[in-house]
């Protein structure tokens, strides 16, 4: 059984797949080829977004977004303890530093009513993560932001797809970030990612960072970085996007049925009525989860933690955060656990999954607060 099945994914895509890489290797351009253009058309029409651009990966994506915002050493920006590694990195590598919000405990997304306090004078942007697939409460982090004349950059890396009150995510403020590392919900074969905004200065500045901050060949009137995405990798996605409405309506069904059919064992995570989640991890929380997990192996079933520390938790972060405690954070970082999820799970295995994990959990965790 796979974690994420990208080989059945392939099989289904495979003519058009490989007739797209082979027109790239035909016409030669590598690098910023008519794949580049065209994946950026097709990706801000879909969101709804006046700008996309297309870069090396997620990680790329945030750190391009954070250079064109002028974050600088010194500075604050403030986002989620639970999340991957990247979305506090980058703000790190800046100089800047990552002012941490507790999370929801049914959403592990930002807590937006613990978000105001957090805000200080030294606060340049706020960075909310939308977790395991599902936006987080944009419009009322919008509204604070606004009070404070504050950018939001979506780290939507996990969250292509998803809606918002029937917006798409990666259009959902200033700037939306997203990853098309390949188990992402919309992979490429190798590292991708695009950025989006509606700010047409902010869209020429993240274009131009992306090639070395060049205004024109060899005219470079910002510091930039080498952050393309290469011409192979859009086409990949260009091929994926043929198919993707379908695997999005699958993966919500499949989130939904893994609810319906887990609730009563294990705590399993919400969407909110107003959002759609493209579960780029189905994750549930397990109150004793070195044996669920132990469990699962036994039953053949592959799983994964997302993740097992909170970031001030980590050693590369935790100096900063001392004195301080995210109890829910922390608490998730104990519990939670992701199920196989992927588009093309099919009904047989999904039941299997669920009979192991009703073996393996017979009760729901404790609430955490
Ligand atoms: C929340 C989050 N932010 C950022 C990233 C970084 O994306 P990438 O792996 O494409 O650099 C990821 C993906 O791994 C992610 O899950």
């Amino acid at each position: 059984m796979d974690f994420i099945d990208l080989k059945s994914q392939y099989a289904a895509l495979r003519e058009d797949m490989n007739a797209r890489i082979q027109r790239v290797l035909d016409h030669g351009q590598y690098i910023l080829g008519p794949e580049v253009k065209e994946l950026e058309e097709r990706l801000a029409a879909r969101t709804g977004a006046k700008h996309c651009v297309a870069v090396a990966s997620g990680t790329e994506a945030l750190l391009i977004a954070l250079m064109a915002l002028g974050v600088k050493p010194g500075d604050e920006v403030v986002t989620t303890p639970f999340t991957f590694a990247a979305t506090a990195e980058m703000i790190v590598l800046i100089g800047a530093k990552p002012v941490f919000v507790d999370v929801e405990e049914d959403t592990a997304n930002i807590d937006v009513l613990k978000l105001q306090a957090a805000i200080t004078p030294r606060t340049r942007a706020i960075m909310p993560v939308s977790l395991y697939g599902q936006p987080a409460d944009m419009d009322e982090i919008n509204r604070i932001a606004a009070q404070y004349k504050l950018p939001v950059i979506e780290d939507a890396a996990q969250s292509f797809g998803a809606t918002y009150k029937g917006r798409e995510s990666c259009n959902l403020s200033t700037i939306g970030c997203t990853s098309f590392f390949p188990s992402k919900p919309l992979g490429c074969y190798g590292d991708g990612g695009a950025i989006f905004t509606s700010d047409d200065e902010l869209g020429k500045a993240m274009r131009e960072i992306r090639v070395h901050g060049q205004e024109g060949r060899y005219r470079h009137t910002r510091v930039g970085v080498g952050g393309r995405m290469d011409s192979i990798q859009c086409a990949v996605v260009l091929a994926k996007l043929e198919r993707f409405d379908w695997e999005v309506r699958q993966r919500i069904e499949i989130g939904a049925h893994y609810d319906a059919l887990l609730a009563p064992s294990v705590t399993t995570m919400k969407v909110r009525p107003d959002r759609t989640s493209v579960y780029a991890q189905y994750t549930v929380r397990v109150a004793e989860r070195a044996r669920f997990e132990q469990g699962l192996k036994t039953h053949g079933i592959p799983s994964a933690v997302h993740y097992p520390l909170s970031l001030h938790q980590q050693p590369a972060y935790a100096a900063g955060y001392a004195d301080q405690s995210f109890p829910v954070s922390e608490a998730l970082a104990r519990e939670v656990i992701s199920l196989p999820m992927h588009a093309d799970l099919d009904e047989a295995t999904q039941q299997r999954i669920v009979a192991a994990v009703r073996k393996l959990a017979p009760a729901p965790s404790k609430s955490i607060q």
